[in-house]
């Protein structure tokens, strides 16, 4: 057997390539463009250099031999881009805040959201931060952070940050829900911890398992990454979940023009069904 660490012999040539995209598509959805070579070569380097495989064509054959799929999950976790952050786009969270306060003064008290690619965390609890915020007391308030990475869900499991990370919240939330555990490693507190669980589902496989209805979706940044005959079958999947009124927030840079169904939209990457 090959020495882990042993040096990458080859480049990776553009048949590899294709069958690796061929097989990343197929499983996640991931689009990956012929401009992608250079990167899918750098990460995927990294986990042939810790396997011991010299060549990108002995890793490919590696991966249709692995009959368990563990191969095929570190492969997704070495492709997928999981670049987020606290209170990303601000004013989602806004929104967030505004819509489950109305809801509540109208004496709703159980809220479902769905956070649909929630990376390491970092927006499933900066959704239920805001939500404990306006207050949580006599509601019944479940966050699912869903995500194809196991490695980063992992580290969403965690709840641990460093002090960097956790800049982007505002002081006085950052006072009042995370944990000094070290000088740069800070935790989400209970409270808003046991507001959010988390399980691993891929966005490509539909419909999904989950049951309606959800108050507010979440799918920012994502859906980039898809084709447009995906993305058009998930916001078909959003909406046959969202309660009548209920939110969908795509990213900033999202649009769903000519996709988005019953969904109307209120703003910018905000929609909400059947909405004015
Ligand atoms: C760029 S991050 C966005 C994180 C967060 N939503 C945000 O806006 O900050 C994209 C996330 O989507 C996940 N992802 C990619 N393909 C997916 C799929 N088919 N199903 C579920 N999650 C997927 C990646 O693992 C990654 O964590």
């Amino acid at each position: 057997m090959a020495a882990a660490g042993r040096e990458i012999q080859q480049e990776l040539d553009e048949a590899t390539f294709v069958a690796i995209r061929r097989i990343v598509f197929e499983q996640s959805g991931i689009s990956l463009k012929g401009d992608k070579r250079t990167l899918v070569a750098a990460r995927l380097g990294k986990r042939m250099r810790r396997l011991g495989i010299p060549t990108y064509r002995a890793y490919l054959q590696r991966l249709r031999d692995c009959r368990t799929g563990a191969e095929l999950t570190f492969l997704l976790d070495a492709i997928s881009t999981n670049v987020t952050s606290f209170f990303r786009e601000a004013d989602h969270f806004d929104l967030l805040r505004c819509a489950y306060g109305e809801w509540r003064g109208k004496g709703q008290t159980r809220f479902r959201i769905w956070c649909a690619a929630s990376s390491s965390g970092e927006e499933p609890y900066s959704m239920g931060i805001t939500l404990h915020d306006v207050g949580v007391r006599g509601c019944d308030v479940k966050i699912l952070g869903t995500d194809i990475s196991t490695e980063i869900l992992r580290k969403a499991m965690r709840a641990r940050y460093a002090k960097k990370s956790i800049e982007p919240v505002p002081v006085l939330l950052r006072d009042r829900y995370f944990k000094r555990l070290a000088p740069d490693e800070y935790e989400v507190t209970p409270a808003v911890r046991d507001m959010v669980v988390f399980r691993q589902t891929n966005l490509s496989k539909l419909p999904t398992p989950l049951k309606g209805p959800l108050d507010v979706v979440f799918c920012r940044n994502v859906m980039i990454y898809f084709e447009d005959a995906l993305r058009r079958r998930l916001v078909e999947e959003f909406e046959r979940l969202l309660k009548p009124e209920g939110y969908l927030v795509v990213g900033h840079s999202e649009s769903l023009v000519g996709m988005q169904g019953g969904l109307k939209m209120v703003r910018p990457s905000v929609y909400r069904k059947g909405g004015a």
